[in-house]
This record gives structure tokens, C-alpha cells and sequence, in this order.
């Protein structure tokens, strides 16, 4: 029998593993990359929080809901939120001495912090907030990251740790601002999730190791675009529609909708169109790092006709299909797709 004693110290330990700590504990010692990755982790949970903060109170503050009025690099009109948290990022990154090159969508050309580019150092990508069309009506958001290893002389947004294959990725994962805020991170050892716990200020351990259900009865798309998608993904679309026991699950922000994708299993589909055979995610820091944390759960991510790793990036924010989650059902859309070829 488990005495109260034992279960207080299980309460105390599971409450004492930080996200930092838990880094550490990832790489099972305190070498130089070890230490690099814990406080880099640190930083992109406190972006976190200040991000959920902002959220929070969002309603009660003047000047920051809504439109800047800007229209960014992808051609889509910028939100006051998507501004703050992209420079949230960059302030928590400054003096970090940690991250060289910051990379985000909503920067034309990445911020590079010269003083923090001895050999060795980090390359961030980042989506601020995904999703942000829920900015103005209170609906979950995330926070994309991916970490690589800085590598070559960044020449108009072309240095080589930028543009190259999602397998290049170090780190990555994303941050739901939902009802609680939760942290999914890899650092390809497993997927791992974290609860703010406010009254802590920290990210707590939830679940290691987390495994996606190899099926499930999920499918996540926007049909809405149904007369623009190419017909091999209308026909899936028409399958799933005769079959018993899907359910459509679409919120707007891709965080979430993966998120429980993760957790339930079934598959989230960004097909291309025929005006946009790309479609609308971007690679560097949509698809490839939850790609990442979808493979080390289990599952998979493919444009529909190679894996999300094999697209060797040609532009900062070039786009790609995509299609993740349980394997079978991405095999599933895959058969659909490379039957119509
Ligand atoms: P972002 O807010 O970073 O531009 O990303 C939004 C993405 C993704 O999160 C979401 O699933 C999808 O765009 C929604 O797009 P549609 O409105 O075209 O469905
Ligand atoms: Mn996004
Ligand atoms: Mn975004």
C-alpha cells in the first residue's frame, strides 16, 4: 500500500520538475549543450508567459486587440498580437547570449544578434501566435518554435541553418495558450508537456513520453476550401463523409487542432489549392517543428507526396501542404492523394 508520506513526496517531485529541469535531465548531464538547451528552453517559457499574460488580460486593455493596419510578408493583414509576442521573442532573446539568428513570420528578413554569434550558438524559428484570427474573440492560440544549430554567414535570410531540411532541427515544439497554458516540447527523446502552474510561475511536467494513438476518428480541415482543393483531397474528404465515426474538429489555429490531434489521434490536413498548390503553412516554423513533434510521438507529417522532413526549404518563408497525424489515417489521405497522381 502507497502511505500519505510517499504520496507527498511523489506531489512534491512531480510540482519540482521545471521545464529547465527536465532539459537537463533529457541529455542525463550537465554538458555545455545540456546547460545551452535547459536556459534556451527557459527563455521560450518565459515568452510563454508573458505571451499568456498579455492574452489574459487582453479584453480589459485598450490598444491591443484588433488590426495594426500592416500587412506582413506572407500578404496577411498583421494583428496587434502577433506584433507584441514577435517582439516579445526578441526581447527575451537579446542578451540571452544563447540564439544568434531569430526567424519569424512576421519578419521579412531575420533578427540577427551579432553579439550572440561565437561558433556553437543557436538559430530560432518561430510563429509568435498561430492562429491569430482567435486573437479577438478569445479562443485558443499557440506559440510555434523550432531550434537549430546556427551554421554559415546569413546572406539575405539564406544561411544554411535557415534553409535546410527539418531533420536539422535540435529542438522544437509549441506553446497552447487554452483554458490553462501548456508547453509540448522534443528535443528528439520523446514529446513531453508542461502546465503553467500561475502561482508557480513555472512550467510543470504533465505527461512524458507521449505517444499519438496510431488511428483515430478526428479529421481537421478547413472545408471551406473544398472547390479549391485538387480532387484526389476532395475524394478523401467524400470518403471520410460515407464513413461511420469521423468527426470534424476545426478551430482556426493548428496548435490546438494537432494538439489534440496528439492526444485523441486522427489527422489535420492544410492541403494546397489549385490558385495555391503550396497552401498556406510554412515550413520553417509551422510544418517542420510539429512535424517533428508529431514523429517522435509516433505519428507522421507528408505534403501528401514526400515527408515534411525530405522538402529542402528554397525561401525563409516558403510554404508546403500538410498533412499530420496518426499514421494510418495519413496513410490513409496519402493513398487518396498518390492515386489521383
Ligand atoms: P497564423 O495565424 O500564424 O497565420 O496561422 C494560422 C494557420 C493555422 O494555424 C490555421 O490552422 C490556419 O492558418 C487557418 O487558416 P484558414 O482560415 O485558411 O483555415
Ligand atoms: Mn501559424
Ligand atoms: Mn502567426
Amino acid at each position: 500500500m502507497v502511505t500519505a508520506a510517499e504520496n507527498e513526496d511523489k506531489a512534491l517531485d512531480r510540482d519540482c520538475t521545471t521545464l529547465s529541469r527536465h532539459v537537463l535531465q533529457q541529455f542525463q548531464g550537465f554538458s555545455a549543450q545540456a546547460q545551452d538547451l535547459s536556459a534556451l528552453m527557459n527563455r521560450v517559457a518565459l515568452a510563454g508567459k508573458l505571451v499568456a499574460r498579455h492574452l489574459s488580460r487582453a479584453g480589459l486593455m485598450e490598444g491591443v486587440l484588433g488590426f495594426t493596419g500592416d500587412v506582413n510578408v506572407q500578404g496577411e493583414s498583421v494583428k496587434k498580437m502577433d506584433v507584441y509576442a514577435n517582439d516579445v521573442f526578441i526581447s527575451v532573446f537579446k542578451q540571452s547570449g544563447l540564439v544568434c539568428r531569430l526567424a519569424s513570420e512576421e519578419m521579412d528578413e531575420p533578427y540577427y544578434i551579432p553579439e550572440n554569434c561565437p561558433i556553437g550558438r543557436y538559430t530560432l524559428l518561430y510563429d509568435p501566435i498561430d492562429g491569430s484570427s482567435n486573437t479577438d474573440t478569445n479562443l485558443s492560440l499557440g506559440s510555434i518554435f523550432a531550434i537549430r544549430q546556427q551554421e554559415g554567414e546569413d546572406k539575405d535570410g539564406k544561411a544554411k541553418d535557415l534553409l535546410s531540411t527539418g531533420d536539422k532541427q535540435i529542438g522544437a515544439g509549441y506553446i497552447l495558450y487554452g483554458p490553462s497554458t501548456m508547453l509540448v516540447y522534443t528535443m528528439g527523446k520523446g514529446v513531453h508537456s508542461f502546465v503553467l502552474d500561475p502561482s508557480l510561475g513555472e512550467f510543470i511536467l504533465t505527461e512524458e513520453n507521449i505517444k499519438i494513438p496510431d488511428s483515430g476518428s478526428v479529421y481537421s480541415v478547413n472545408e471551406g476550401n473544398f472547390w479549391q482543393w485538387e480532387e484526389s483531397v476532395r475524394e478523401y474528404v467524400r470518403y471520410v463523409h460515407r464513413t461511420e465515426g469521423y468527426s470534424a474538429r476545426y478551430s482556426g489555429a493548428m496548435v490546438s487542432d494537432i494538439h489534440r490531434i496528439l492526444v485523441q489521434g486522427g489527422v489535420f490536413l492544410y492541403p494546397g489549392t489549385v490558385q495555391k498548390p503550396e497552401g498556406k503553412l510554412r515550413l520553417l516554423y509551422e510544418s517542420a517543428p510539429l512535424a517533428y513533434v508529431i514523429q517522435q510521438a509516433g505519428g507522421r507529417a507528408t505534403t501528401g507526396r514526400m515527408d515534411i522532413f525530405d522538402v529542402v526549404p528554397e525561401k525563409l518563408h516558403q510554404r508546403t501542404p500538410l498533412i499530420i497525424g496518426s499514421k494510418e489515417n495519413v496513410a490513409k489521405v496519402e493513398s487518396f492523394i498518390q492515386n489521383g497522381d
